[in-house]
């Protein structure tokens, strides 16, 4: 920060300009709210709240490339499995779909071991891993959207093939165009009598998504979710999708991600399901998720069990923070405590005061009405 106006400089630390104008007088400036400051002054009022400018600069967009990591470079980045977004209209399949693929994918041992802790799961074929997000349930998609973060890679459009297109399926098509991420049709209940998938890529075509069979781009797969038909092939063109576009993250510097979903669990206390966006997270690292933080004491995976660390695109489960953050938040893991509960309480006081002034804020229902 070079310069600033003491409106500015009070914004940006959540105070009345009034408060500000009163300690520069202090400090023997006097300055009126529209008047620019330099570095110096800035740092004098700064220090006086207890701020590090370089710490605000965290604070206002928890921007990972600001808080730099010595692991950082590109070099340190690899493959990274490719999260993928379930998406459609009411009852076309969606979840009959996520069993299916999780059922045909996760090995006979461990599927009777699963308990579906969290909404968001890995499978693994030929090496290869696919983190699955479930949205129906999840407000994070809506969220993340308006605030225009962005979690999921590809999303599987699922389209009923006796029903069509029909208005929650124009929804996520609309999501999935906002994200700028590719879809992947799935046409489901191939089974059923009146199934007919020549209709459905038919009435897609109006949104520009052409199957490649009609000189289109977009890829078509012809399920039945029940009947575990096609969910092979489908799981296919995911990987082919993920290997062209190439998801990388750099899994040795510190974890950075967003929150899926978040609860108070009576025993535990605030429960947060992370998906980990780049980076390695390990049980014990302090740090700082939305408006709140704390320190990782406990983290569960998608099959229930406990684990010491999670690698890029890996959903956990995790114990230790000190508030319930929410979905679409996002969360940096800092290098010591301190630090963290610093930005954690600055940004809780923050949000505080951004309740109060909530008169300008524009509600997700808001924004999810002008889709
Ligand atoms: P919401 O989460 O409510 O939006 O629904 P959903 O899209 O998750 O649909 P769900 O998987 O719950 O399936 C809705 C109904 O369709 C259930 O009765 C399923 O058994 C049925 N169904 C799903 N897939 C198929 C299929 O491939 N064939 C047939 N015949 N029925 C299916
Ligand atoms: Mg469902």
């Amino acid at each position: 920060i070079e310069s600033l106006t003491v409106g500015e400089l009070a914004e940006k630390l959540h105070r009345d300009s009034s408060e500000v104008i009163k300690k520069l007088m202090k400090l023997g400036v006097m300055a009126t709210k529209n008047e620019s400051l330099d570095k110096e002054t800035i740092e004098l009022i700064t220090a006086d709240y207890g701020v590090e400018v370089e710490e605000e600069e965290v604070i206002d967009k928890l921007d990972i490339d600001i808080y730099t990591d010595e692991n950082d470079s590109e070099e340190n980045r690899t493959e990274r499995p490719p999260v993928v977004t379930i998406m459609g209209h009411v009852d076309h399949g969606k979840t009959t779909l996520l069993d299916s693929i999780r059922h045909t994918k996760v090995t006979a041992g461990e599927a009777g071991g699963i308990t579906q802790h969290i909404g968001a799961y890995q499978i693994e074929e030929n090496n290869k891993k696919i983190t699955f997000l479930d949205t129906p349930g999840h407000a994070a998609f809506t969220t993340m959207r308006a605030r225009g973060a962005q979690v999921t890679d590809i999303t599987i459009l699922v389209v009923a093939a006796d029903d069509g297109v029909m208005p929650q399926t124009k929804e996520a098509i609309a999501h999935a165009k906002a994200a700028e991420v590719p879809i992947i049709v799935a046409v489901n209940k191939m089974d059923k009598e009146g199934a007919n998938p020549d209709r459905v890529m038919q009435e897609l075509t109006e949104f520009e998504l052409v199957p490649e069979a009609w000189g289109g781009e977009t890829i078509f797969v012809n399920v039945s979710a029940i009947k575990g038909e096609g969910i092979d092939e489908l799981v296919e063109m995911i990987l082919l999708v993920s290997e062209v576009e190439e998801y990388k993250a750099n899994p040795d510097k510190r974890a950075t991600g967003t929150v899926i979903e978040a609860e108070l669990d009576k025993g535990k206390g605030p429960v947060a399901t992370l998906l980990v966006q780049d980076g390695t997270m390990h049980v014990g690292d302090p740090i700082v998720v939305g408006n709140t933080f704390g320190r990782i004491r406990a983290m569960v995976n998608d099959l229930g069990r406990r684990v010491k660390s999670a690698a890029p695109s890996t959903p956990v489960e995790i114990t230790g923070l000190s508030d319930v953050p929410q979905a679409g938040d996002q969360f940096v893991v800092f290098e010591d405590e301190k630090k963290a509960r610093s930005v954690g309480e600055q940004r809780a006081a923050r949000a505080k005061d951004e309740e109060r002034n909530l008169t300008n804020r524009v509600s997700i229902d808001d924004l999810f009405s002008q889709i």
